[in-house]
């Protein structure tokens, strides 16, 4: 099995701020449930390894939240039905052999101490660090980002400790109070300074991880990426198949093949950044709304900068929509700084889009789909060397659409 060497929190840190990724402004919101769910874990004195566990469950406790809208109910303190995003964020975590361990936990993260859940549980039968998670979350939610954060405490504490025994777990609302005694851990919160405070509360170093796991956790995210619209609920896996058989086909070596694959997968990570709205729209985009678009490769390029030993999977996956003139976006990098994987993941792309069903228009034919990637060679938009090599296995690479369409998402986003 091939293992490659990467600091994981490092990865776990840049997938929670792809899951913040939002116009409605709850940037940090997981990273600073982690460092409020980590505060409480080692007050009650749990070791590293469970600490860990809930600060990892607490970067992605909102995984199954995928839309704008579901995201923007959710900061409302009393919000209603927080069951489906819990049971979606279960299904995704599942696919990973990674994440798999904190998918009940997460399952979990709104579950009421006095019971009636969706899950059936109820006071103590609730895993502790879904407890944990639920009151971090609830307090996150109550802080007013436009007011200063100490002038705000006494509110958020009266609003938990009216619901302490009820909502919460009432020994982990004693942990709270405690901890909130202190200035340090609400001007913490909001300090923005995360990505320092974090790493103190738990020991890392880079771990090694089987290139199939991280596969196993770039199908995951591809799910959380495609989820945000109906029509391209198959694309990144669909890209990533392309792209890994054009791989296979070129002669490269399976570890490369591999890594071209995850690339494939994360390749619209930025995505998330982009409005339901505007990926949904079911005609041209107007120029206002494709600059919106543009935005995407790019936050995939800072999000994928954040992971160590990702050099390359950034470089292959964030330079999709470069064109080999020079007139791509979002760096508008001429074909000497586009690698043989990058070209070959734009075709890929390109060729996927054209073979996918769209909100204005099904799946395109055969001669359509040549027609317009040899228009793009000419020019110079594409390399034609990767569009022959697609086109000479054509049939192969059309059959890969079928075997994207299992494992459906059982809960509808
Ligand atoms: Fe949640
Ligand atoms: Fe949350
Ligand atoms: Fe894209």
């Amino acid at each position: 099995m091939q293992l490659v060497n990467i600091n994981y929190f490092k990865l776990l840190m840049a997938l929670s701020t792809a899951l913040d990724l939002t116009g409605s402004g709850m940037m940090k919101h997981h990273v600073r449930v982690a460092l409020i769910a980590s505060r409480i874990a080692h007050k009650i004195g749990l070791d590293q390894d469970t600490v860990k566990r809930v600060v990892h469950a607490s970067l992605l406790h909102d995984i199954g939240t995928i839309t704008f809208t579901e995201k923007a109910k959710l900061e409302d303190f009393e919000a209603a039905d927080t069951y489906s995003h819990c049971a979606r964020g279960r299904w995704l975590l599942e696919f990973s052999p990674l994440l798999r361990g904190l998918a009940e936990i997460v399952h979990s993260h709104h579950d009421r101490w006095d019971g009636g859940n969706k899950t059936g549980l109820s006071g103590d039968d609730i895993p502790l660090a879904s407890r944990i998670i639920h009151l971090a979350d609830r307090v996150d939610v109550l802080i007013n980002n436009s007011e200063y954060v100490l002038h705000q405490r006494k509110f958020i504490i009266n609003k938990i400790i009216d619901l302490s025994g009820r909502v919460f777990d009432p020994y982990l609302v004693e942990v709270l109070l405690d901890l909130a005694n202190q200035e340090s851990f609400w001007l913490d919160l909001t300090s923005g300074m995360y990505e320092k405070l974090l790493p103190k509360e738990i020991r890392y170093s880079r771990e090694k991880v089987s290139v199939q796991g991280l596969l196993s956790i770039g199908e995951v995210l591809a799910r959380v990426i495609d989820s945000k619209s109906r029509f391209t609920h198959i694309h990144s896996r669909l890209v990533s198949k392309v792209a890994l058989q054009m791989s296979k086909a070129a002669g490269f070596s399976p570890g490369h093949c591999q890594a071209v694959g995850a690339a494939g997968l994360l390749h619209d990570l930025g995505k998330l950044a982009v409005p339901e709205a505007v990926l949904e729209k079911p005609g041209p985009l107007t120029s206002k709304e494709y600059d919106i678009i543009k935005c995407h490769t790019y936050y995939t390029y800072r999000i994928l900068e954040m992971v160590d030993g990702f050099e390359d999977i950034k470089c292959w996956a964030s330079y999709h929509h470069e064109k080999l003139n020079g007139k791509g976006y979002p760096f508008g990098l001429e074909y000497k700084k586009l690698s043989d994987e990058s070209r070959l993941m734009a075709v890929s792309d390109i060729f996927s889009a054209l073979v996918e069903d769209r909100p204005y228009r099904l799946g395109l034919s055969r001669h359509k789909v040549e027609q317009i990637l040899l228009e793009k060679v000419k020019e110079k938009e594409l390399d034609g060397k990767w569009v022959s090599l697609l086109l000479d296995n054509y049939n192969e690479m059309y059959n890969l659409k079928d075997s994207c369409k299992t494992n459906e998402n059982p809960i509808p986003f």
